[in-house]
């Protein structure tokens, strides 16, 4: 590409120092407001804070672009290196030759094949969970017992271990790096970790914390005999085909974090957004019972229930619509690129979030609303793929997409069956967006048996 500055035109976005400003005083305080306003710009806005430049894009033919057709021209973002500090250099975060050798190693474990025999074991947490609330407190934090079961669910199907009595422990350190990693991407200025500055501290404690732990499980399965079936086995039995070298601890502990948060948190706040829009939406909350019961009656799901249950994959892709739990996707730019008319310097942040695409009016009828049969087939065929990628797309794609779809529809059709959830009157929702989309108070809701 023969390109020069002069040649360089750039895309609309905040100019002068009071503008700037404000959009960064914005980024602060409520990153969705920002890129709210900052989308308002046009489908690429350009947005430079301290020595970094982002192109915010929006535009779905941009966005598969960037994902899909011209991904080796761009690796993850600054947001990514924040995230290090919590997951290590895992599948999530890592990059190149390293990259792909770990997704391959991965990968037998999410085929559909492998994910049909983890069916029965979500359906048995579930029904212990649910057991559990018969006599539980009432009301009770939903996202709480979600983050609890999906956790347990990743430690029983990809790790063959019980982990669900770290689930305290593990959600706090991880709530505490994830907080510290979005507060240091929304830094200029900031200092490095060893400086022991209170947020620092606080930041390494919880890091180290979940290591330790991390750690004891690494060493509790390496006490079986090498062969197990599940992902950790076949991590820690994995040789390099050239040097016949396994593993160190530290990779296969970067790998184990990285499970631990991109396998639960993600599909644990999906459900919850998904039982609070229920209790908005009455009617919808009948038509996905009705569903469950027609096709369930009164047996716990089998995989063959899961494509069955076809409205209750609705309410879940519509629930990822609204808010999806990945709410943004970042990359780095390593050469030029050019798209929508503007060249993209090398260096450049491109970010692209699910949040605003999945609600511009340009792809969505009444984007607000909660409507989960625009994911009909005949509603969907006309719209653009990436107006809607609440699990990413090309090479970095979500691995663990089938897992997470098999495992909600599992979940809420069990759920919806046997009772009602409604919001506590007066309890307050609210968005915090940090890696994922989360109600920031959590999610308070009443039981009533169905
Ligand atoms: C509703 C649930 C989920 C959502 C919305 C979600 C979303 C995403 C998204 C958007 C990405 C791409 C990030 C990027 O391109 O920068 C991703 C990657 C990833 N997800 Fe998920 N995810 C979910 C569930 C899961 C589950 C259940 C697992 C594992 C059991 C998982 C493991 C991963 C991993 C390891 C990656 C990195 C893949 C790579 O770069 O090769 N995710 N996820």
């Amino acid at each position: 590409m023969n390109l020069n500055n002069e040649s360089l035109r750039l895309p609309p976005g905040p100019k002068g120092f009071f503008e700037t400003y404000n959009h960064i005083k914005l980024l602060k305080k409520d990153l969705l407001e920002f890129y709210h306003k900052i989308t308002d710009y046009g489908e690429i806005a350009r947005f430079r804070f301290g020595n970094r430049v982002a192109y915010i894009i929006t535009n779905p033919e941009h966005i598969r672009h960037v994902l899909v057709e011209n991904n080796q021209n761009y690796t993850k973002s600054v947001l990514y290196k924040e995230v290090k500090h919590v997951v290590g250099n895992g599948l999530l975060t890592s990059e190149g030759d390293f990259w792909r050798r770990q997704r391959k190693l991965a990968q037998p474990s999410f085929h559909k094949q492998k994910i049909i025999g983890f069916a029965e074991m979500m359906v048995s947490e579930n029904d212990k969970m649910l057991q559990e609330w018969e006599s539980g407190k009432n009301p009770f934090d939903v996202s709480q017992e979600m983050m609890k079961l999906t956790f347990s669910v990743v430690g029983k199907t990809l790790f063959g271990s019980d982990i669900s009595s770290f689930s305290d422990r593990v959600g706090e350190s991880l709530y505490a790096g994830i907080e510290g990693a979005a507060n240091r991407m929304k830094s200029i200025i900031k200092f490095p970790l060893s400086v022991p500055t209170p947020a620092n501290i606080r930041f390494n404690r919880a890091i180290s914390e979940m290591d330790k732990i991390v750690y004891s499980i690494i060493a509790e399965k390496k006490k079986n005999p090498p062969g197990g079936a599940d992902l950790l086995s076949m991590l820690i039995d994995a040789r390099d085909e050239e040097t016949g070298e396994g593993m160190n601890e530290l990779q296969l502990k970067d790998e184990i974090v990285t499970f631990m948060l991109a396998g639960h948190e993600t599909t644990s706040t999906t459900l919850t957004w998904a039982f609070y829009l229920l209790s908005k939406y009455p009617e919808v909350a009948k038509k996905i019972r009705s569903e469950v019961i027609d096709v369930l009656g009164d047996r716990n799901p089998s995989l063959e229930d899961v494509s069955k249950l076809k409205y209750t994959t609705m309410v879940i892709e519509e629930t990822m619509r609204l808010y999806p739990a990945i709410w943004v996707i970042q990359r780095n730019s390593i050469g030029w690129d050019e798209f929508g008319g503007y060249k993209i310097p090398p260096g450049t942040i491109v970010s692209m979030p699910q949040y605003i695409v999945h609600r511009d009016p340009l792809y969505w009828e009444n984007p607000e609303g909660f409507d989960p049969e625009r994911f009909s087939e005949e509603r969907s065929k006309n719209r653009p793929k990436y107006s809607y990628f609440p699990f990413g797309g090309g090479p970095r794609t979500c691995i663990g997409n089938i897992f997470a779809m098999m495992e909600a529809t599992i979940i809420l059709s069990m759920a919806v069956r046997k009772f009602r959830l409604d919001l506590v009157p007066g309890f307050k929702v609210e968005k915090q967006a940090l890696l994922t989309l989360r109600p920031k108070f959590g999610m308070m809701m009443h039981r009533v048996d169905q």
